[in-house]
């Protein structure tokens, strides 16, 4: 526990601040059909994919993550050390263990609140916010540091055309504050693990070896049917909860994964694509990261303002589904 406990049982969490960091290198479709046998016109009209950053040689989850953080906690108004929890989503951990959220902690130079990696792949932002949601509210911190961070250019198989397009590195981060106002309003969380087969990196080490190939592995199609039946559901399952309508959301937030996707989820919910944040064009999939990079590039470019309803939605490996809904 950070400072004095929140005990009132109306607390609430609220987003008091974003923050976003991609590599430097970013590399366009062009110049990946330079070494893959692939081209813009495909990557672009299949996906929505433009360009995508990859991670510098040496260049770890944890310090994309570092940067994202770092801002997040400026844009809060708040020091490091005003942090009582944190919570890394990722699928690309620095190392086995320690955990990514405990190396970030010292590099933030803070000790002895709880730290810990979350991992549900490309939802694992939203299962971090939601957790991060009950401590706040159950008064275990009054302010709680949630990362998206991801080095998906680490797993990628530059022999299979159909995966290593589709992916890009990156952070994202917020800070989730205790507050008696408005905030998050609900969180819905899913998993079936039947779908385990059609999304993964089948690799694991033992004794010393790497077993399976270390690769990510995807069936395209069945993922993109699953995500969109999803994505729909979640969003009318969040929306029932609170007793509102789709025509309520302000933006939508969705996991960037493929555009046709995003535009299919945004047309069952008869929401204009003018009100859904779009970043895969320039981020590509970033997993984890990609919703709090998406958040952030609306919130700083002033899209996302206070009063609005905002519904966040991801989907990913596991398979794993849900949202977050939060009034800013
Ligand atoms: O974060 C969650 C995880 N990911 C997703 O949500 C992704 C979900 N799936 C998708 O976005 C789409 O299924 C893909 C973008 C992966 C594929 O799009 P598609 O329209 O379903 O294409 P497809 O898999 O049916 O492939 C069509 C053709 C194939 O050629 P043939 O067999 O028709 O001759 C592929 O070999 O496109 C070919 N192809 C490519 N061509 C050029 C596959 N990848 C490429 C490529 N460049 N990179």
């Amino acid at each position: 526990m950070n400072g004095p406990g929140v005990s009132n049982a109306q607390v609430r969490s609220r987003i008091s601040g974003t923050g976003s960091y991609l590599p430097e290198r970013c590399v366009t479709n062009a110049e990946l059909a330079q070494r893959v046998d692939t081209s813009d016109e495909w990557i672009s009209t299949r996906t929505g994919i433009r360009q995508r950053h990859f991670a510098a040689e040496g260049q770890l989850a944890s310090d994309l993550a570092l940067e994202a953080a770092r801002r997040a906690i400026e844009a809060a108004g708040l020091q490091p050390a005003d942090i009582g929890l944190v919570i890394v989503a990722t699928t690309t951990p620095d190392v086995v263990f320690p955990s990514t959220a405990c190396i970030l902690q010292q590099k933030l130079g803070i000790a002895g609140c709880p730290a810990y990696d979350l991992q549900a792949v490309c939802s694992g932002f939203v299962y971090a916010l939601s957790s991060a949601d009950l401590a706040v509210r159950a008064g275990q911190c009054r302010h709680a540091l949630v990362v998206g961070a991801e080095v998906y250019s680490r797993i990628l198989d530059w022999n299979d055309r159909s995966t290593c397009v589709l992916f890009g590195d990156g952070a994202g981060a917020v800070v989730l504050s205790a507050t008696d106002g408005p905030g998050i309003l609900s969180s819905h969380l899913h998993a079936d693990g039947s779908f385990s087969g059609i999304l993964g990196v089948p690799a694991r080490i033992d004794s010393g070896r790497v077993e399976g190939a270390p690769f990510v592995h995807m069936d395209g199609n069945a993922v993109f049917r699953f995500a969109v039946r999803v994505l729909a559901e979640a969003a009318h399952e969040a929306l029932d909860a609170n007793g509102l309508a789709p025509a309520d959301i302000d933006w939508l937030v969705p996991h960037q994964a493929n555009i046709r996707i995003i535009e299919s989820t945004a047309r069952k919910l008869g929401l204009p694509m003018e009100r859904v944040v779009v970043t895969v064009d320039r981020h590509a999939n970033t997993s984890a990261a990609s919703i709090p990079l998406a958040l952030d590039t609306a919130v700083r470019d002033g899209r996302i303002r206070p009063g609005q309803l905002v519904l966040l939605e991801g989907v990913g490996g596991g398979f794993t589904w849900g949202s977050v809904l939060l009034r800013w």
